[in-house]
């Protein structure tokens, strides 16, 4: 045993550091099966062992990655087998809950659904919400600056988070856990934290804003003919639903078609319309609220905006409407297939999605490229099916970012840089930001112990 695991073991216990040679039920990530690599996968109890272990790894040189639900999008908490794991699984417990404040208290290993459903319990709710929502932990929701289907009405992980722990690489604990709505006092430090996925620190716990439970919830799945219905939906339901939009969800026909493929999910209406839309609004007057949702739908039929539209009659038809458009494993069948997350104004997507296309079957005369996205925050996802076997990583990077320039689009909405889109982050951002990124880096993790070779690209 090297000198830093002996030490580690001694500081956390046997039972909490499993060694690489061991870990062999652990999958990769949601996206890769086979086997972590690690040198160790640690698993501290609390802030303080969290502490501890940063300070051994740091007077070791020794390279730590973070990991939560491993649902990332970007492989920014894959490790290699020469990197130690901190996972937060055991710090999963929901410490407060106040609903006058209007503030829950967590470790970050507590699983999002489960904040869902214990603040349900007590007729509360955290907005935040995404398709991974069984598996990823606030934690990694911080460090990402997670966004999903809820971000059109109540923001980003940025915008929910009041106050964080977080512990930097020499195990210096920065305790900032602020509780209140309005805090000027000097530099909002947490905000540091948020979206650096596990660069600058590793958060320990947080305190996020709750709300009271909506009382009424309305939802239908659309289908419209062409985007300026899609855009032309979205305005008119922000003016007719007074605020109460929660998710404005478009899938182009493409993508619809494919996952309700036979075999896959059932389809609820005709699988050839051009865009399909799930939308749901969140309210406080069931009756109203329902019949002003129906009366919505009704007179966007009516003026054709919409082509056809399917109401949910119970939760379980409610849900297998959201499977259609969270659940796309129809499509992780297509090896190889390369998944995107970009944002660019709405208003330009129509034609950058023609762009891809052409450069894509320019290239690739089988290809398939699915589009969905959340539409309304400007952020499309992508999933490049070339049709051939082999490793088109980088033709398909080309294929979507090389348009993407000149919309002055984002090459990440929402799932982050990590070790995937490191050598395009100049396209969204500028020399001078990317050297005050290392500058921060620099300062808080002088020997880059913390997410080596992510986020950052190498000068
Ligand atoms: C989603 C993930 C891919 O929106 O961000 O389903
Ligand atoms: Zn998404």
């Amino acid at each position: 045993m090297t000198d830093i695991i002996s030490a580690l073991a001694e500081c956390l216990g046997d039972q909490h550091v499993i060694l690489g040679a061991d870990i062999t039920n652990r999958a990769t990530s949601y996206w890769r099966p086979e086997p972590t690599q690690t040198l160790a996968l640690l698993k501290p109890r609390s802030t303080d062992e969290v502490s501890q272990i940063l300070a051994l790894c740091h007077a070791h040189n020794q390279p730590v990655v973070v990991q939560g639900g491993l649902t990332g999008c970007v492989d920014g908490a894959i490790s290699t087998d020469q990197e130690v794991i901190i996972s937060l699984e055991r710090m999963n417990k929901i410490e407060s809950i106040d609903p006058i404040g209007g503030t829950a208290t967590v470790e970050a290993g507590v699983i999002l659904e489960v904040l869902h459903s214990t603040l349900a319990d007590e007729g509360l709710m955290f907005p935040l919400d995404l398709g991974a929502r069984g598996s990823c932990t606030i934690g990694g929701n911080i460090s990402t600056n997670a966004g999903g289907i809820n971000v059109l009405r109540y923001g980003m992980m940025r915008d929910l988070v009041l106050g964080l722990e977080a512990v930097l690489a020499d195990g210096t604990v920065i305790s900032s856990m602020n509780q209140m709505i309005k805090n000027n006092a000097g530099y909002d430090i947490k905000q540091l934290f948020i979206g650096s996925e596990g660069t600058l620190g590793v958060v320990t716990r947080a305190v996020v804003k709750i709300h009271p439970r909506p009382t009424s919830k309305n939802s239908a799945m659309v289908a419209v003919q062409d985007f300026d219905a899609v855009t032309g939906f979205l305005q008119y339901l922000r003016g007719a639903l007074g605020g109460t939009l929660s998710a404005f969800e478009v899938m182009w026909g493409n993508y619809f078609y494919a996952v309700t493929e036979p075999g896959w999910h059932r389809s609820p209406m005709q699988r050839d319309h051009p865009f399909y839309i799930m939308i749901e609004t969140e309210g406080s007057d069931p009756e109203t609220d329902t019949s002003r949702f129906n009366d919505t739908l009704e007179r966007a039929f009516e003026t054709e905006i919409i082509s056809d539209a399917v109401i949910p009659k119970s939760e379980a038809e409610r849900k297998s409407l959201w499977d259609i458009r969270e659940n796309f494993e129809a499509i992780l069948e297509k090896q190889p297939y390369y998944l995107y997350d970009v944002s660019l104004p709405i208003k330009d997507m129509p034609e950058y999605v023609s762009r891809v296309h052409t450069a894509l079957h320019e290239q690739f005369t089988d290809a398939a490229c699915y589009v969905l996205g959340h539409v309304a925050d400007g952020n499309l996802h992508l999933f490049l099916c070339p049709g051939e076997p082999g490793n088109w990583h980088e033709s398909c990077d080309q294929v979507v970012y090389g348009p993407l320039e000149s919309f002055n689009g984002s090459i990440s909405a929402e799932h982050g840089i990590g070790t995937e889109k490191i050598s395009w982050l100049g396209i969204s951002r500028s020399e001078p930001e990317i050297a005050l990124m290392r500058q921060l880096k620099t300062t808080m993790d002088p020997t880059k112990i913390l997410g080596a070779e992510r986020v950052i690209p190498r000068t």
